[in-house]
Protein backbone atom coordinates (compact mmCIF):
# COMPACT_ATOMS: atom_id res chain seq x y z
CA UNK A 1 0.00 0.00 0.00
CA UNK A 2 0.96 3.58 -0.18
CA UNK A 3 1.47 5.63 2.38
CA UNK A 4 2.33 9.29 3.47
CA UNK A 5 4.45 9.14 6.08
CA UNK A 6 2.61 10.67 9.26
CA UNK A 7 3.83 14.30 10.89
CA UNK A 8 4.78 12.20 13.88
CA UNK A 9 7.29 9.95 12.19
CA UNK A 10 8.77 12.86 10.22
CA UNK A 11 9.05 14.27 13.09
CA UNK A 12 10.78 11.35 14.88
CA UNK A 13 13.40 11.10 12.19
CA UNK A 14 14.29 15.36 13.17
CA UNK A 15 14.60 14.08 16.68
CA UNK A 16 17.22 11.33 15.02
CA UNK A 17 18.72 14.23 13.08
CA UNK A 18 19.32 15.96 16.39
CA UNK A 19 20.95 13.13 18.06
CA UNK A 20 23.18 12.53 15.28
CA UNK A 21 24.12 16.36 14.98
CA UNK A 22 25.22 16.11 18.79
CA UNK A 23 27.43 13.26 18.46
CA UNK A 24 28.53 14.95 15.24
CA UNK A 25 29.57 17.88 17.20
CA UNK A 26 32.37 16.37 19.61
CA UNK A 27 34.74 15.83 16.84
CA UNK A 28 36.16 17.84 14.19
CA UNK A 29 33.00 18.38 11.76
CA UNK A 30 32.09 15.06 9.98
CA UNK A 31 32.93 14.68 6.15
CA UNK A 32 30.27 13.08 3.53
CA UNK A 33 30.38 11.76 -0.31
CA UNK A 34 27.51 11.13 -1.91
CA UNK A 35 27.58 9.60 -5.41
CA UNK A 36 24.33 9.90 -7.14
CA UNK A 37 24.20 7.30 -10.43
CA UNK A 38 20.81 7.18 -12.42
CA UNK A 39 18.25 9.79 -13.41
CA UNK A 40 17.06 13.18 -12.44
CA UNK A 41 14.36 11.29 -9.59
CA UNK A 42 17.71 10.26 -8.16
CA UNK A 43 19.58 13.53 -8.17
CA UNK A 44 16.36 14.80 -6.45
CA UNK A 45 16.81 11.65 -3.80
CA UNK A 46 20.31 12.71 -3.55
CA UNK A 47 19.67 16.52 -2.42
CA UNK A 48 17.21 14.87 0.02
CA UNK A 49 20.27 12.61 1.36
CA UNK A 50 22.18 15.40 1.41
CA UNK A 51 19.68 18.01 2.94
CA UNK A 52 19.51 15.21 5.93
CA UNK A 53 23.36 15.14 6.14
CA UNK A 54 23.98 19.22 5.86
CA UNK A 55 21.03 18.91 9.00
CA UNK A 56 22.99 16.04 11.04
CA UNK A 57 26.19 17.86 10.94
CA UNK A 58 28.33 16.81 7.55
CA UNK A 59 30.20 18.99 5.62
CA UNK A 60 30.63 17.17 2.24
CA UNK A 61 33.81 16.22 -0.12
CA UNK A 62 33.85 15.12 -4.05
CA UNK A 63 35.66 12.17 -3.62
CA UNK A 64 35.39 9.43 -1.03
CA UNK A 65 39.16 9.67 0.37
CA UNK A 66 38.94 10.24 3.73
CA UNK A 67 35.14 10.67 4.36
CA UNK A 68 33.22 9.18 7.55
CA UNK A 69 30.18 8.23 5.51
CA UNK A 70 30.03 6.96 1.83
CA UNK A 71 27.08 6.59 0.28
CA UNK A 72 26.15 5.23 -3.17
CA UNK A 73 22.63 6.26 -4.55
CA UNK A 74 22.20 3.81 -7.35
CA UNK A 75 20.45 3.62 -10.40
CA UNK A 76 19.31 0.00 -12.29
CA UNK A 77 17.52 0.83 -15.70
CA UNK A 78 20.38 -0.77 -17.82
CA UNK A 79 23.46 -3.05 -16.69
CA UNK A 80 26.12 -0.62 -17.53
CA UNK A 81 24.27 1.66 -15.26
CA UNK A 82 24.46 -1.66 -12.16
CA UNK A 83 28.61 -2.60 -13.74
CA UNK A 84 29.32 0.80 -12.82
CA UNK A 85 28.03 0.72 -8.72
CA UNK A 86 29.91 -1.91 -8.38
CA UNK A 87 33.14 -1.61 -9.49
CA UNK A 88 33.32 1.44 -8.06
CA UNK A 89 31.92 -0.34 -4.59
CA UNK A 90 34.91 -2.51 -5.03
CA UNK A 91 37.26 0.20 -5.30
CA UNK A 92 36.24 1.66 -1.92
CA UNK A 93 37.19 -1.96 -0.44
CA UNK A 94 41.05 -0.36 -0.19
CA UNK A 95 39.50 3.10 1.25
CA UNK A 96 37.66 1.30 4.09
CA UNK A 97 41.02 -0.90 4.95
CA UNK A 98 42.64 2.60 5.52
CA UNK A 99 39.88 4.06 7.43
CA UNK A 100 37.67 1.43 9.53
CA UNK A 101 35.70 4.22 10.80
CA UNK A 102 34.07 5.06 7.31
CA UNK A 103 30.39 4.19 7.12
CA UNK A 104 29.45 2.96 3.18
CA UNK A 105 25.82 3.22 2.52
CA UNK A 106 23.75 1.91 -0.51
CA UNK A 107 20.67 2.91 -1.12
CA UNK A 108 18.39 3.87 -4.98
CA UNK A 109 16.89 2.06 -7.13
CA UNK A 110 19.71 -1.35 -7.69
CA UNK A 111 19.00 -2.52 -3.76
CA UNK A 112 15.60 -3.05 -4.37
CA UNK A 113 16.19 -6.02 -6.17
CA UNK A 114 16.79 -9.28 -3.90
CA UNK A 115 19.72 -10.42 -6.43
CA UNK A 116 21.52 -7.32 -5.85
CA UNK A 117 20.94 -6.95 -2.32
CA UNK A 118 22.26 -10.78 -1.82
CA UNK A 119 25.48 -9.58 -3.91
CA UNK A 120 26.27 -6.69 -1.81
CA UNK A 121 25.66 -9.12 1.33
CA UNK A 122 28.06 -12.21 0.37
CA UNK A 123 30.86 -9.90 -1.45
CA UNK A 124 30.57 -6.40 -0.56
CA UNK A 125 31.56 -7.20 3.71
CA UNK A 126 32.95 -3.67 3.63
CA UNK A 127 29.30 -2.52 2.72
CA UNK A 128 27.63 -1.20 6.70
CA UNK A 129 24.37 -0.15 5.58
CA UNK A 130 21.50 -0.70 2.38
CA UNK A 131 18.20 0.98 2.46
CA UNK A 132 15.66 1.22 -0.35
CA UNK A 133 13.87 4.07 -2.09
CA UNK A 134 10.56 3.30 0.56
CA UNK A 135 13.32 4.08 3.33
CA UNK A 136 15.16 7.22 2.24
CA UNK A 137 13.35 9.61 5.08
CA UNK A 138 14.68 7.23 7.27
CA UNK A 139 18.48 7.79 7.08
CA UNK A 140 18.64 9.48 10.28
CA UNK A 141 17.51 6.74 12.07
CA UNK A 142 19.31 4.22 10.00
CA UNK A 143 22.52 6.34 10.58
CA UNK A 144 22.07 6.86 14.23
CA UNK A 145 21.67 3.21 14.55
CA UNK A 146 25.23 3.15 12.30
CA UNK A 147 26.85 5.46 14.59
CA UNK A 148 25.64 3.94 18.34
CA UNK A 149 25.43 0.23 17.39
CA UNK A 150 27.61 -0.24 14.66
CA UNK A 151 25.75 -3.19 13.24
CA UNK A 152 25.54 -4.10 9.36
CA UNK A 153 22.27 -3.07 7.99
CA UNK A 154 19.84 -4.00 5.16
CA UNK A 155 16.52 -2.19 5.39
CA UNK A 156 14.44 -2.24 2.45
CA UNK A 157 10.80 -2.45 3.71
CA UNK A 158 7.91 -4.07 1.14
CA UNK A 159 5.58 -1.82 -0.38
CA UNK A 160 4.43 -0.06 -3.06
CA UNK A 161 5.83 3.46 -1.80
CA UNK A 162 5.46 5.99 0.12
CA UNK A 163 5.46 9.87 0.52
CA UNK A 164 7.75 11.78 2.56
CA UNK A 165 7.11 15.57 2.75
CA UNK A 166 9.31 17.73 4.96
CA UNK A 167 12.74 15.92 4.40
CA UNK A 168 15.25 18.79 3.94
CA UNK A 169 16.79 19.50 0.51
CA UNK A 170 20.23 20.83 -0.31
CA UNK A 171 19.44 21.89 -3.75
CA UNK A 172 22.66 21.31 -6.51
CA UNK A 173 21.97 25.01 -7.83
CA UNK A 174 19.82 27.77 -6.63
CA UNK A 175 19.06 29.18 -10.06
CA UNK A 176 17.66 25.35 -11.30
CA UNK A 177 15.32 24.16 -8.88
CA UNK A 178 13.72 20.12 -9.37
CA UNK A 179 10.15 19.22 -7.35
CA UNK A 180 9.32 16.03 -7.73
CA UNK A 181 5.27 15.75 -8.43
CA UNK A 182 5.18 12.04 -8.10
CA UNK A 183 6.83 8.87 -7.00
CA UNK A 184 7.03 5.33 -8.95
CA UNK A 185 5.17 4.01 -12.03
CA UNK A 186 2.26 1.52 -13.15
CA UNK A 187 3.20 1.41 -16.68
CA UNK A 188 4.86 -1.50 -16.63
CA UNK A 189 6.99 -1.28 -20.30
CA UNK A 190 8.09 -4.65 -20.68
CA UNK A 191 11.64 -3.55 -21.11
CA UNK A 192 11.80 -1.51 -17.84
CA UNK A 193 12.68 -2.37 -14.46
CA UNK A 194 11.57 1.17 -12.72
CA UNK A 195 7.81 0.00 -11.66
CA UNK A 196 9.95 -3.19 -9.83
CA UNK A 197 12.05 -0.88 -7.72
CA UNK A 198 10.22 2.54 -7.37
CA UNK A 199 7.03 1.60 -6.58
CA UNK A 200 3.62 2.45 -8.06
CA UNK A 201 2.43 5.93 -9.23
CA UNK A 202 1.23 8.38 -6.43
CA UNK A 203 0.97 12.02 -6.79
CA UNK A 204 2.13 14.41 -4.21
CA UNK A 205 -0.98 16.91 -3.16
CA UNK A 206 -0.82 20.24 -5.51
CA UNK A 207 -0.58 22.37 -3.02
CA UNK A 208 2.84 21.25 -1.33
CA UNK A 209 3.95 21.17 -4.64
CA UNK A 210 2.83 25.16 -5.56
CA UNK A 211 3.87 25.85 -2.19
CA UNK A 212 7.65 24.31 -3.04
CA UNK A 213 7.69 25.83 -6.18
CA UNK A 214 6.41 29.52 -4.60
CA UNK A 215 8.97 28.87 -1.59
CA UNK A 216 12.15 28.06 -4.23
CA UNK A 217 11.12 31.22 -7.08
CA UNK A 218 11.26 33.29 -3.67
CA UNK A 219 14.89 32.08 -2.86
CA UNK A 220 15.94 32.78 -6.72
CA UNK A 221 14.99 30.34 -8.73
CA UNK A 222 14.44 30.85 -12.08
CA UNK A 223 13.88 27.46 -13.71
CA UNK A 224 11.73 24.65 -12.19
CA UNK A 225 12.08 21.09 -13.00
CA UNK A 226 9.00 18.96 -12.61
CA UNK A 227 9.66 15.62 -11.87
CA UNK A 228 8.00 12.27 -12.01
CA UNK A 229 8.64 8.83 -14.51
CA UNK A 230 5.34 10.01 -16.47
CA UNK A 231 4.48 13.28 -15.50
CA UNK A 232 1.25 13.65 -17.56
CA UNK A 233 -0.37 10.78 -15.13
CA UNK A 234 -0.14 13.57 -12.68
CA UNK A 235 -2.47 13.32 -9.94
CA UNK A 236 -4.99 11.35 -11.70
CA UNK A 237 -5.66 9.32 -8.03
CA UNK A 238 -6.46 12.70 -6.63
CA UNK A 239 -8.60 14.19 -8.89
CA UNK A 240 -6.53 16.92 -10.76
CA UNK A 241 -4.46 16.28 -13.53
CA UNK A 242 -0.65 17.64 -14.57
CA UNK A 243 -2.60 20.36 -16.95
CA UNK A 244 -4.14 21.73 -13.98
CA UNK A 245 -0.82 21.66 -12.07
CA UNK A 246 1.00 23.41 -14.81
CA UNK A 247 -1.72 26.13 -14.93
CA UNK A 248 -1.47 26.96 -11.12
CA UNK A 249 2.46 27.09 -11.43
CA UNK A 250 2.40 29.66 -14.61
CA UNK A 251 0.38 31.66 -12.79
CA UNK A 252 2.54 32.03 -10.18
CA UNK A 253 4.28 35.81 -10.14
CA UNK A 254 8.07 36.38 -11.24
CA UNK A 255 9.74 35.56 -14.71
CA UNK A 256 10.83 32.14 -14.07
CA UNK A 257 10.80 29.09 -16.52
CA UNK A 258 8.61 25.40 -16.15
CA UNK A 259 10.53 22.39 -17.07
CA UNK A 260 9.40 18.81 -16.39
CA UNK A 261 10.32 15.35 -17.28
CA UNK A 262 9.06 12.30 -18.71
CA UNK A 263 6.44 12.05 -20.53
CA UNK A 264 4.79 9.41 -21.80
CA UNK A 265 3.02 9.60 -25.50
CA UNK A 266 0.12 7.16 -24.51
CA UNK A 267 -1.48 10.09 -21.93
CA UNK A 268 0.23 13.23 -24.05
CA UNK A 269 -3.42 14.37 -24.52
CA UNK A 270 -4.67 17.06 -26.70
CA UNK A 271 -5.88 19.16 -23.85
CA UNK A 272 -1.92 19.44 -22.17
CA UNK A 273 -0.45 20.38 -25.90
CA UNK A 274 -2.86 22.91 -25.60
CA UNK A 275 -2.29 23.98 -21.87
CA UNK A 276 1.41 24.03 -22.65
CA UNK A 277 0.81 26.23 -25.56
CA UNK A 278 -1.15 29.08 -23.67
CA UNK A 279 1.55 28.54 -20.62
CA UNK A 280 3.70 31.03 -21.83
CA UNK A 281 6.20 29.64 -18.47
CA UNK A 282 6.42 26.35 -19.94
CA UNK A 283 9.05 24.79 -22.07
CA UNK A 284 8.66 24.71 -25.51
CA UNK A 285 10.70 21.16 -25.36
CA UNK A 286 8.91 18.13 -25.76
CA UNK A 287 10.71 15.42 -24.65
CA UNK A 288 8.41 12.02 -26.01
CA UNK A 289 10.66 8.65 -25.61
CA UNK A 290 8.70 6.52 -28.73
CA UNK A 291 11.16 3.66 -27.93
CA UNK A 292 10.45 2.27 -31.53
CA UNK A 293 8.48 2.90 -34.61
CA UNK A 294 7.40 -0.53 -35.14
CA UNK A 295 3.91 -0.87 -33.81
CA UNK A 296 4.86 -5.12 -33.36
CA UNK A 297 7.77 -3.69 -31.91
CA UNK A 298 5.61 -0.73 -29.28
CA UNK A 299 3.06 -3.80 -28.74
CA UNK A 300 5.61 -6.42 -27.00
CA UNK A 301 6.96 -2.79 -25.16
CA UNK A 302 3.54 -2.58 -23.16
CA UNK A 303 3.85 1.13 -24.80
CA UNK A 304 0.04 1.11 -25.60
CA UNK A 305 0.29 3.67 -28.34
CA UNK A 306 1.39 2.85 -32.28
CA UNK A 307 3.52 4.90 -34.62
CA UNK A 308 -0.04 6.93 -36.38
CA UNK A 309 -0.60 8.00 -33.10
CA UNK A 310 2.72 8.96 -32.01
CA UNK A 311 2.96 10.80 -35.33
CA UNK A 312 -0.53 12.42 -34.16
CA UNK A 313 0.95 13.59 -30.91
CA UNK A 314 3.75 15.18 -33.01
CA UNK A 315 1.91 16.85 -35.84
CA UNK A 316 -0.48 18.44 -33.33
CA UNK A 317 2.53 19.39 -31.43
CA UNK A 318 3.82 21.37 -34.39
CA UNK A 319 0.38 22.55 -35.09
CA UNK A 320 -0.03 24.35 -31.88
CA UNK A 321 3.42 24.95 -30.91
CA UNK A 322 4.94 26.02 -33.98
CA UNK A 323 8.67 26.58 -32.76
CA UNK A 324 8.73 23.22 -30.23
CA UNK A 325 11.92 21.41 -30.43
CA UNK A 326 11.18 17.87 -30.20
CA UNK A 327 13.41 15.29 -28.59
CA UNK A 328 13.19 11.43 -28.04
CA UNK A 329 14.40 8.13 -26.61
CA UNK A 330 15.01 5.04 -28.30
CA UNK A 331 15.74 1.56 -27.64
CA UNK A 332 17.53 -0.68 -30.56
CA UNK A 333 17.55 -3.88 -30.35
CA UNK A 334 14.37 -5.05 -28.27
CA UNK A 335 14.11 -9.08 -28.24
CA UNK A 336 12.69 -10.30 -31.09
CA UNK A 337 12.73 -6.88 -33.16
CA UNK A 338 14.07 -7.77 -36.91
CA UNK A 339 16.31 -5.65 -39.26
CA UNK A 340 12.33 -4.48 -40.69
CA UNK A 341 11.05 -3.37 -37.40
CA UNK A 342 14.42 -1.32 -37.01
CA UNK A 343 13.92 0.28 -40.55
CA UNK A 344 10.18 1.34 -38.83
CA UNK A 345 12.15 2.97 -36.54
CA UNK A 346 14.04 4.93 -38.92
CA UNK A 347 11.47 5.85 -41.15
CA UNK A 348 9.95 7.19 -37.99
CA UNK A 349 13.05 9.14 -36.98
CA UNK A 350 13.22 10.50 -40.60
CA UNK A 351 9.30 11.84 -40.38
CA UNK A 352 9.74 13.37 -37.02
CA UNK A 353 12.72 15.15 -37.98
CA UNK A 354 13.98 15.15 -33.91
CA UNK A 355 16.40 17.76 -32.89
CA UNK A 356 18.44 15.02 -31.14
CA UNK A 357 17.94 11.14 -29.70
CA UNK A 358 19.33 9.37 -26.77
CA UNK A 359 19.50 5.79 -27.88
CA UNK A 360 20.31 3.10 -25.88
CA UNK A 361 21.11 -0.73 -26.94
CA UNK A 362 18.29 -3.01 -25.54
CA UNK A 363 19.88 -4.09 -21.62
CA UNK A 364 17.50 -7.56 -20.24
CA UNK A 365 16.35 -6.77 -16.68
CA UNK A 366 15.80 -9.70 -14.35
CA UNK A 367 12.39 -9.83 -12.99
CA UNK A 368 10.83 -8.05 -16.45
CA UNK A 369 8.83 -9.48 -19.16
CA UNK A 370 11.37 -8.84 -21.93
CA UNK A 371 14.27 -10.33 -20.42
CA UNK A 372 12.28 -13.81 -20.60
CA UNK A 373 11.45 -13.18 -24.47
CA UNK A 374 13.56 -15.06 -27.35
CA UNK A 375 16.45 -12.70 -28.34
CA UNK A 376 18.11 -14.60 -31.02
CA UNK A 377 19.90 -10.97 -32.59
CA UNK A 378 23.54 -11.14 -32.03
CA UNK A 379 24.58 -7.90 -29.99
CA UNK A 380 27.32 -7.27 -32.91
CA UNK A 381 23.97 -6.93 -35.28
CA UNK A 382 22.58 -4.81 -32.41
CA UNK A 383 25.28 -2.98 -32.84
CA UNK A 384 25.58 -2.03 -36.25
CA UNK A 385 21.35 -1.06 -36.49
CA UNK A 386 22.85 1.25 -33.42
CA UNK A 387 25.82 3.03 -35.30
CA UNK A 388 22.86 3.54 -38.82
CA UNK A 389 20.34 4.69 -36.16
CA UNK A 390 23.16 7.39 -35.23
CA UNK A 391 24.13 8.17 -38.79
CA UNK A 392 20.36 9.04 -39.58
CA UNK A 393 19.95 11.09 -36.75
CA UNK A 394 23.35 12.43 -37.41
CA UNK A 395 22.38 13.53 -40.91
CA UNK A 396 18.66 15.02 -39.61
CA UNK A 397 19.97 16.71 -36.76
CA UNK A 398 23.03 18.07 -38.33
CA UNK A 399 21.27 21.32 -39.43
CA UNK A 400 18.30 21.29 -37.28
CA UNK A 401 19.21 24.55 -35.36
CA UNK A 402 19.89 26.29 -38.29
CA UNK A 403 15.99 27.57 -37.91
CA UNK A 404 16.90 29.48 -34.71
CA UNK A 405 19.77 31.79 -36.64
CA UNK A 406 18.37 35.12 -36.35
CA UNK A 407 14.83 35.08 -33.70
CA UNK A 408 15.37 36.26 -30.70
CA UNK A 409 15.06 34.51 -27.70
CA UNK A 410 14.48 35.20 -23.67
CA UNK A 411 17.12 33.35 -22.11
CA UNK A 412 17.96 32.81 -18.90
CA UNK A 413 22.02 33.87 -17.96
CA UNK A 414 23.04 30.68 -16.32
CA UNK A 415 26.97 30.68 -15.91
CA UNK A 416 30.13 30.90 -17.65
CA UNK A 417 29.72 29.61 -21.48
CA UNK A 418 29.78 26.05 -22.34
CA UNK A 419 32.05 27.18 -26.29
CA UNK A 420 33.87 29.58 -24.66
CA UNK A 421 34.51 30.18 -21.01
CA UNK A 422 34.82 33.55 -21.35
CA UNK A 423 31.04 33.77 -22.66
CA UNK A 424 27.96 33.07 -20.78
CA UNK A 425 25.40 30.66 -21.45
CA UNK A 426 22.07 29.73 -20.70
CA UNK A 427 19.00 27.86 -22.48
CA UNK A 428 16.50 29.11 -25.14
CA UNK A 429 12.61 28.33 -24.55
CA UNK A 430 13.60 25.38 -26.64
CA UNK A 431 16.01 24.11 -24.17
CA UNK A 432 18.94 24.80 -26.86
CA UNK A 433 22.31 25.71 -25.65
CA UNK A 434 23.00 29.50 -26.33
CA UNK A 435 26.51 31.07 -25.47
CA UNK A 436 26.84 34.73 -25.90
CA UNK A 437 28.71 37.74 -24.42
CA UNK A 438 27.80 39.56 -21.07
CA UNK A 439 29.48 39.93 -17.97
CA UNK A 440 29.17 37.94 -14.96
CA UNK A 441 26.74 40.21 -12.95
CA UNK A 442 24.15 38.68 -15.83
CA UNK A 443 23.85 35.12 -14.29
CA UNK A 444 20.64 34.81 -12.55
CA UNK A 445 18.27 37.04 -14.96
CA UNK A 446 16.84 36.58 -18.01
CA UNK A 447 18.20 38.37 -21.55
CA UNK A 448 17.18 39.07 -24.87
CA UNK A 449 19.33 37.03 -27.09
CA UNK A 450 19.68 37.35 -30.95
CA UNK A 451 20.95 34.03 -32.47
CA UNK A 452 23.92 34.51 -34.92
CA UNK A 453 25.34 31.10 -35.60
CA UNK A 454 24.46 27.62 -34.85
CA UNK A 455 26.20 24.76 -34.34
CA UNK A 456 24.82 21.19 -34.27
CA UNK A 457 24.71 20.80 -30.39
CA UNK A 458 24.69 24.41 -29.49
CA UNK A 459 23.90 28.34 -30.49
CA UNK A 460 25.93 31.40 -30.44
CA UNK A 461 23.78 34.35 -30.14
CA UNK A 462 23.87 38.18 -29.09
CA UNK A 463 22.10 40.48 -25.95
CA UNK A 464 19.88 42.96 -27.59
CA UNK A 465 17.61 45.35 -25.61
N1 LIG B 1 9.98 7.03 -17.29
C1 LIG B 1 10.76 7.54 -18.31
C2 LIG B 1 12.22 7.12 -18.34
C3 LIG B 1 12.61 5.76 -18.08
S1 LIG B 1 14.27 5.33 -18.23
C4 LIG B 1 10.04 7.28 -19.59
O1 LIG B 1 9.17 6.46 -19.69
O2 LIG B 1 10.37 7.98 -20.52
C5 LIG B 1 14.87 6.29 -19.57
C6 LIG B 1 15.03 5.54 -20.85
O3 LIG B 1 15.87 4.43 -20.68
C7 LIG B 1 13.76 4.97 -21.42
O4 LIG B 1 13.00 5.91 -22.11
C8 LIG B 1 14.29 3.89 -22.34
O5 LIG B 1 14.56 4.41 -23.62
C9 LIG B 1 15.59 3.49 -21.68
N2 LIG B 1 15.51 2.16 -21.07
C10 LIG B 1 14.71 1.78 -20.05
N3 LIG B 1 14.89 0.46 -19.78
C11 LIG B 1 15.81 0.01 -20.68
C12 LIG B 1 16.41 -1.27 -20.92
N4 LIG B 1 16.09 -2.32 -20.21
N5 LIG B 1 17.32 -1.35 -21.92
C13 LIG B 1 17.66 -0.26 -22.65
N6 LIG B 1 17.12 0.94 -22.47
C14 LIG B 1 16.21 1.10 -21.48
FE1 LIG C 1 9.83 2.50 -17.41
FE2 LIG C 1 7.79 2.70 -19.03
FE3 LIG C 1 7.54 3.52 -16.52
FE4 LIG C 1 9.05 4.90 -18.21
S1 LIG C 1 6.84 4.61 -18.38
S2 LIG C 1 9.57 4.31 -16.14
S3 LIG C 1 9.91 3.31 -19.52
S4 LIG C 1 7.85 1.42 -17.22
FE1 LIG D 1 17.71 4.60 -12.74
FE2 LIG D 1 15.99 4.46 -10.80
FE3 LIG D 1 16.06 6.59 -12.36
S1 LIG D 1 16.52 2.82 -12.17
S2 LIG D 1 16.75 5.78 -14.30
S3 LIG D 1 17.66 5.92 -11.02
S4 LIG D 1 14.27 5.71 -11.38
Amino acid sequence: MTTKISQEEMAQQRGFMEKVAEINSKGSPPVAHVHTFGCQQNVSDGEKIKGMLAQMGYGFSDTPDGADIVIFNTCAVRENAEDRVFGNLGALKHEKRRNPDMIIGVCGCMVQQEHITRKIKQSFPHVDLVFGTNSLHMLPQLLYEQLTERKRKFFIPEGDGVIAEGVPVRRESRLKVSVPIMYGCNNFCSYCIVPYVRGRERSRELLDIVSEVKRAISDGAREILLLGQNVNSYGKELGTSFSELLREINAIDGEFRICYMSSHPKDFTRELIDTIAECEKVTRHFHLPVQSGSDRILKLMNRRYGREDYFGIIDYIREKVPDAALTSDIIVGFPGETYEDFCETLSLVERVKFDSLYTFIYSPRKGTKAAEMPDPVSADEKGKWFRELLEVQGRIGENAYNRYVGRTFRVLCEGDGRTQSSLLTGKTPQDVIVDFEGDRSLIGQFVNVKIEKAFNWALIGKIIN
